[in-house]
């Protein structure tokens, strides 16, 4: 399975933090937001990632995470010339995804929580057709929404309703297979004017391979697209780090538990960054999983 994050988009609600800066490089708690969205790719197992951007700012993000060698990666960089719709991400992405099946994550969107891994990597095994995922709020208005019978299957799914039929808003992370490219290209611009990952989705509903998995209540799903909501998604991040003195999201840690990179390496990556907390902590998981490996 290939990794598209998709990372463009105006930011204007962020305005003025986002004039020079890509929204998703902004930090959530002391790492930058793209952090967390490739963490959930790597940790659904998924190795070649297309980062796509605003024009302009892949020499930032390439700064930050170059070419993914050194995480066990290959990450490459596309552009989006305008925010013409996330399901865009799918026909820049076409020549990435090939053949394969992929996962399609919002750069601005966070996860965390319990048994993530497993369904993740469960998911993403053998994905049919689409898998979605949903999650309870309490304003399902300013989402995708859908609506699932008792097997899980997607039964009504509508953007941003005025009248929402459930409280499932559906989430920045969305399971493919390869259809999705002639899915992705046979759509045409809403009347906002942007090719909607719904109408992409809508076509595996009406197929009938559509499906919605539920995030339970013990789950956390953020967006961090406005100032208050980024805040919010900095202090829950802290907050939890703090208690329990594990990070969430940390790219290192993840790559070394997968297997992606060695103790040794793990560790260099830490001690480049030595003068942080964060370094540090990088280096002191891989002190202690490199002693438990052979
Ligand atoms: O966050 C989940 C929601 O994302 C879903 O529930 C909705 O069904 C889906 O349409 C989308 O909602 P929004 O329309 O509110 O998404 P927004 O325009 O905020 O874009 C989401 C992220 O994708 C944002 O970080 C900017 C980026 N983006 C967006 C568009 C439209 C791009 O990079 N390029 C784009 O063309």
């Amino acid at each position: 399975m290939k990794g598209i994050i998709l990372a463009g988009g105006s930011g204007s609600r962020l305005n003025p933090l986002t004039i020079s800066v890509s929204k998703q490089l902004l930090p959530v708690g002391d790492k930058p937001m793209i952090y967390y969205p490739l963490s959930v790719l790597m940790l659904a197992g998924i190795r070649d990632i297309l980062i796509i951007c605003r024009p302009g700012d892949i020499h930032q993000f390439r700064h930050l995470l170059g070419d993914g060698t050194r995480l066990g990666l290959r990450i490459d960089y596309a552009e989006q010339d305008a925010p013409n719709g996330i399901a865009e991400a799918l026909i820049i992405g076409a020549g990435h995804i090939g053949t394969d099946s992929v996962a399609l994550a919002l750069g601005d969107n966070i996860f965390h929580g319990p048994f993530f891994q497993g369904v993740l990597e469960e998911q993403a095994r053998n994905v049919e057709g689409c898998v979605l995922f949903g999650y309870a709020v309490k304003d399902p208005e300013r989402y995708g929404v859908g609506e699932t019978d008792a097997a899980g299957r997607l039964v009504s799914l509508e953007e941003k309703p005025a009248r929402p039929r459930s409280n499932r808003a559906v989430t920045g992370l969305y399971l493919y297979n390869n259809d999705v490219v002639d899915l992705a290209k046979n759509v045409s611009p809403s009347p906002r004017g942007e090719l909607e990952i719904t109408d992409v989705n809508l076509a595996y509903m009406r197929r009938g391979t559509a499906r919605m998995v539920e995030l339970g209540r013990g789950f956390a799903w953020l967006d961090a697209g406005t100032p208050e909501s980024l805040l919010q998604a900095g202090l829950y991040v802290r907050t939890l780090e703090e208690r329990q003195g594990v990070r969430i999201a940390c790219i290192e840690e993840v790559a070394l538990r997968k297997g992606f990179i060695d103790a040794e390496t793990c560790h260099r990556l830490g001690s480049a960054m030595g003068n942080s907390a964060y370094g540090q902590y990088v280096m002191d998981i891989a002190a202690e999983l490199g002693e438990s490996q052979p």
